[in-house]
């Protein structure tokens, strides 16, 4: 298989390209309009503003004099640093398409219209900024831009073969008066008439065509293996589709799973598990049975989706079964190790998540429910032995076990957990992209 890629330096605009920034842009011109009063103007004339120059957009779409859009730009770029930068996202995939690319040894640029400031804040926010070899933007006080100056001052002093790739007829422009090639995308906010017309040398409709063209046949680099831990009540349940979404927003493509459970065996397993007429389960058959369907789980759901470079999130992993059956059951942390070594095999989380309430709160919550299941059923004692342990965990191997307080408010122990993801994000990317150049 050939992994060399084509080019061996790729420029990228930004909006559009690797983020949808529409929703901020759209906003911030909305903030425009309302400081002066205009004309409200609907969607499909506000994704005009998306490419050109503010000074364009401005003087064209809501007809400023001269005299007021120095102004107009000033009051734009207020509401878009503060707020509508925010209100962004990574097209799905772009991320694995720019670690691969990288890994490839290619050289990646970014050559945008939006002030540089802004393009490096918003790959930081992203945690794509390590990727990028260099950052080409426009100044802050730039009243306009040209693109074809953009990618000159941006293509490296020496390449072998470069390629822009973008998603208006200014970027497939800007590479033809540069004397290189051009990838346009369809997905972004240019329409596919405009890229043919504009003479791009290759179309991309979706981020997986993009990368095929750019990549060749390399498969995806492996993904990244993210479980949640913690007693019943710690609010797991409320997290986990909150960190879901903060991943997509970045431009991974998440599967949320839980355990006991995640594929129809183990979903059946589960019953079992949970029935409560199954009194007489001995702590020995619960822990094979957590075992079992760990098994079925890893080879049917979470192995093939890091494979295809997806990000799994675990609502429940092998450290439940250390802290439920090793410490709650007392059947012992080590023999509950070593018995789910052949179930995990090679797949081991690259991050632990922890989320820790005092018992006292997890053992209200529990009384407050409506249903309790087999194992909820246990009493304090066995709940006691179970914090005990999942404490720890997190006091005997800190670096894999990250504890965090979730007794906390849902939004600060939302953040918290975004910022461990971040970073176990950024090292992943950083490793595939070293491991891979070395190899
Ligand atoms: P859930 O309520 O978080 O879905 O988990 C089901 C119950 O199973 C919960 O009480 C914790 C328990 N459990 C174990 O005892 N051992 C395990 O290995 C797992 C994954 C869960």
């Amino acid at each position: 298989m050939d992994t060399s890629p084509r080019y061996d330096t790729v420029l990228f605009d930004l909006d559009g390209t690797i983020t949808d920034s529409g929703p901020g842009i759209a906003q911030s011109v909305r903030h425009v309009i309302d400081t002066f009063g205009l004309e409200p103007l609907d969607d499909a004339e506000l994704q005009k503003f998306f490419g050109p120059s503010l000074h364009e957009s401005f003087s064209r779409h809501l007809r400023l004099e001269e005299s007021d859009i120095e102004r107009a730009i000033t009051v734009y770029r207020d509401e878009f640093s503060s707020r509508g930068i925010l209100n962004n996202r990574v097209y799905k995939g772009l991320p694995n398409l720019l670690t691969l690319l990288k890994s490839q040894g290619a050289s990646i640029i970014l050559a945008t219209a939006k002030p540089t400031a802004y393009a490096r804040r918003i790959l930081v926010n992203f945690g794509l900024i390590g990727l990028f070899d260099s950052i080409v933007g426009v100044p802050l006080d730039a009243r306009d831009h040209d693109k074809a100056d953009i990618v000159r001052q941006a293509l490296p002093a020496r390449y072998r073969r470069a390629v822009l790739v973008g998603d208006r007829h200014y970027d497939v422009r800007a590479a033809k008066a540069n004397n290189i090639d051009s990838i346009g995308v369809t997905y972004g906010y240019g329409s596919e008439q405009e890229i043919i017309s504009a003479g791009a040398d290759f179309i991309a409709r979706d981020v997986p065509a993009l990368t095929r063209l750019l990549c060749g046949d390399a498969p995806p680099p492996q993904g990244l293996f993210i479980t949640m831990e913690g007693l019943d009540a710690a609010g797991k349940t409320t997290q986990v589709p909150l960190l879901k979404d903060h991943l997509e927003r970045m431009g991974w493509d998440v599967l949320d799973t839980r355990e006991p459970g995640g594929c129809a065996l183990s979903e059946r397993i589960r019953e079992l598990l949970a029935d409560p007429d199954n009194r007489d389960m001995t702590p020995e058959a619960e822990a094979y049975l957590f075992a079992a369907s760990r098994a079925q789980h890893v080879r049917s759901v979470i192995a093939p989706a890091l494979a295809q470079g997806r990000i799994v999130l675990s609502d429940r992993f092998v450290d439940s079964s250390v802290a439920y059956q090793g410490g709650g059951r007392e059947l012992g942390f080590e023999r509950i190790q070593r018995l789910n070594e052949m179930a995990v095999g090679a797949c081991v989380p690259d991050l632990v998540m922890l989320l820790m309430v005092d018992l006292k709160t997890a053992l209200l919550r529990r009384e407050s429910a409506t249903r309790l299941d087999r194992i909820e059923r246990a009493g304090e004692v066995f709940f006691q032995r179970v914090y005990n342990a999942f404490l720890m965990l997190a006091k005997a191997e800190p670096d894999r076990v990250h504890c965090v307080d979730a007794s906390q408010p849902v939004e600060v122990v939302k953040e918290r957990l975004f910022q461990l993801a971040d970073a176990a994000l950024r090292a992943h990317i950083n490793g595939c992209a070293t491991r891979a150049a070395e190899g």
